[in-house]
């Protein structure tokens, strides 16, 4: 089960980052340019969500079963424990926070505004921040 989830995660945080760069941009040109919010940017929002809630319950999953997110007395010294044990889930929950958030205001107006592009753009951040780059594309 561990190299299913693993696996699983590992390959969704693909498509995760592929959706996250496609809300910010779009949701930020259908911004600038004030157009209403349609059927295509209300469901890419949607799907956007989606992508990095199942993400998230992964993640969750696998924060229990994963040797590299073990807590020891050591954890806070050493650097990789450290990120799988405490700063990748701790960022990548504000960024399922944000864009969660993003996707609420963005349902609300009628016209699309700057702010849920912002938001994306800072789910973003916290994601592309805490991503294990060596483990994962080394
Ligand atoms: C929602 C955005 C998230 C993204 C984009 C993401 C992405 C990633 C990536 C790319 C890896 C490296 C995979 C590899 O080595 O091939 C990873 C590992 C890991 N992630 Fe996440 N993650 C997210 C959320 C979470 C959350 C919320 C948790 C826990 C609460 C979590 C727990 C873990 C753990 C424990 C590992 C290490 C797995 C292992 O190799 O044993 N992730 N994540």
């Amino acid at each position: 089960m561990y190299n299913f989830l693993q696996n699983f995660h590992s390959g969704w945080a693909y498509l995760t980052l592929l959706m996250g760069v496609l809300f910010f941009v779009m949701v930020g040109f259908y911004a600038i340019n004030k157009k209403e919010r349609n059927n295509f940017i209300t469901k890419l929002s949607f799907f956007t969500t989606l992508t990095f809630h199942v993400q998230l319950i992964v993640g969750v999953i696998l924060y229990f079963v994963s040797p590299y997110a073990q807590w020891t007395e050591n954890t806070m010294k050493d650097d990789t424990n450290r990120l799988y044990a405490m700063e990748h889930p701790l960022m990548m929950f504000a960024a399922v926070v944000l864009i969660t958030v993003a996707n609420s205001k963005l349902k609300k107006s009628e016209v699309v505004k700057m702010t849920p592009a912002i938001l994306g753009l800072l789910a973003l951040a916290c994601v592309v921040s805490r991503i294990p780059w060596d483990a994962w594309l080394g």
